[in-house]
């Protein structure tokens, strides 16, 4: 974890934005692309959203790239582009709540503030043989208060070990050793103290947290291309807001494909025979399960002038910020659109 080597609150922080939803060998090299595009919270600051958003293509959730984006201004504006350290002022900046001000502050300024996340969590319900549950609020609060309890006192025995650390170990106890499936008792360091060991409950608690209900959903997206490239529009709203994706409709139950895909064209100046493919592609995004079925075009009249909202990119750039479906799509394309084929996909708001 190549954030470990520094106590840099800046570079501690993306770290700890970067891995609440994502594994860290996905999260590293993300990372470093990151500290080598925007070394300091100035330089990110100074980025456009699309830059950071461009940086971020791929990772996910990209509603924390644009909170640490305006948090990074924040902090230039009014903290002398020096993080705070104080628990009240790192803790108003947008998108940080209770897990990244214990993470950050107890990393990098060595506060006793303590982490809860899904691994610890793990760790506190099978260490005190407890149900909890992290997902359900009520469970929440008694596993903040345990972590807040178990925090070494600075003056003790225990508070000799510096809280970055302690919460860094608890962490990593919870992701390798502690683990969902099959933990390594045998090399625990806590198994002597732990109730679900001792009454060989590891593998049940804690017990499963309520699945969301999966929603399904149609759309049509078609591939216009010109000179090698493809049109995206930047998409706008709830899911996916900045990123850019060819265009496409989301399709209610009788809605004819072509019809309101000519439609969502027609909004952007755009006129195009529209042919079907046979390719679909079945994407995820968190509890949306999405069936794309993806079309092409061929351009009637005037090509659309690039704007804030219509560009034209080549397959495979980095430069912009492209939501994990269609880099699927276009890594797809060959020289015919024709094929049966259905791909599976992940992707993450
Ligand atoms: N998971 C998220 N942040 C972590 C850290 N700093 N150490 C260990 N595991 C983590």
């Amino acid at each position: 974890m190549p954030w470990r080597r520094t106590r840099d609150p800046y570079r501690v922080w993306v770290s700890e934005i970067m891995l609440q939803q994502t594994q860290v060998v996905t999260a590293t090299p993300y990372w470093l692309r990151f500290m080598e595009r925007f070394p300091d919270v100035a330089a990110l600051a100074r980025a456009s959203r699309d830059e950071v958003l461009a940086a971020w293509a791929g990772l996910g959730y990209y509603r924390r790239a644009r909170l640490l984006h305006e948090a990074a201004g924040i902090v230039v504006r009014e903290h002398g582009a020096e993080v705070p350290s104080e628990p009240t002022a790192f803790a108003a900046l947008p998108g940080v709540g209770r897990y990244t001000l214990g993470a950050v502050l107890s990393i990098s300024f060595g506060r006793p503030l303590p982490v809860l996340d899904g691994n610890v969590a793990r760790v506190f319900s099978r260490w005190t043989g407890r149900p909890l549950v992290v997902k359900r609020p009520a469970d929440a609060k008694t596993l903040w208060a345990m972590a807040e309890a178990l925090m070494p006192a600075a003056g003790t025995r225990r508070g000799a070990i510096a809280p970055g650390d302690w919460n860094q170990a608890l962490m990593e106890l919870g992701a390798l050793v502690c683990t969902p499936r099959s933990p390594r008792c045998g090399t625990c360091p806590v198994r002597r103290h732990c109730v679900a060991f001792a009454t060989g409950r590891q593998e049940e608690l804690p017990p499963p947290a309520d699945r969301r209900a999966v929603v399904r959903v149609r759309r049509a997206m078609v591939v216009l291309e010109h000179d090698a490239k493809v049109l995206v529009v930047r998409r706008e709203g709830a899911h996916l807001d900045g990123l850019w994706e060819p265009p496409s409709v989301e399709l209610a139950g009788g809605d004819d494909a072509a019809t309101r895909l000519g439609e969502t064209l027609a909004a952007i100046g755009v006129r195009a025979t529209l042919r079907a493919t046979t390719k679909r592609f079945a994407h995820t995004i968190t509890h949306h399960a999405i069936d794309v079925r993806l079309w092409r075009g061929t351009l009637d009249g005037r090509m659309p002038r690039a704007s804030s909202r219509v560009r034209w990119v080549t397959p495979g750039t980095r430069d912009v910020a492209l939501t994990a479906l269609t880099t699927r799509v276009l890594a797809d394309l060959g020289p015919s659109a024709s094929g049966r084929k259905r791909a599976r996909g992940t992707q993450r708001t």
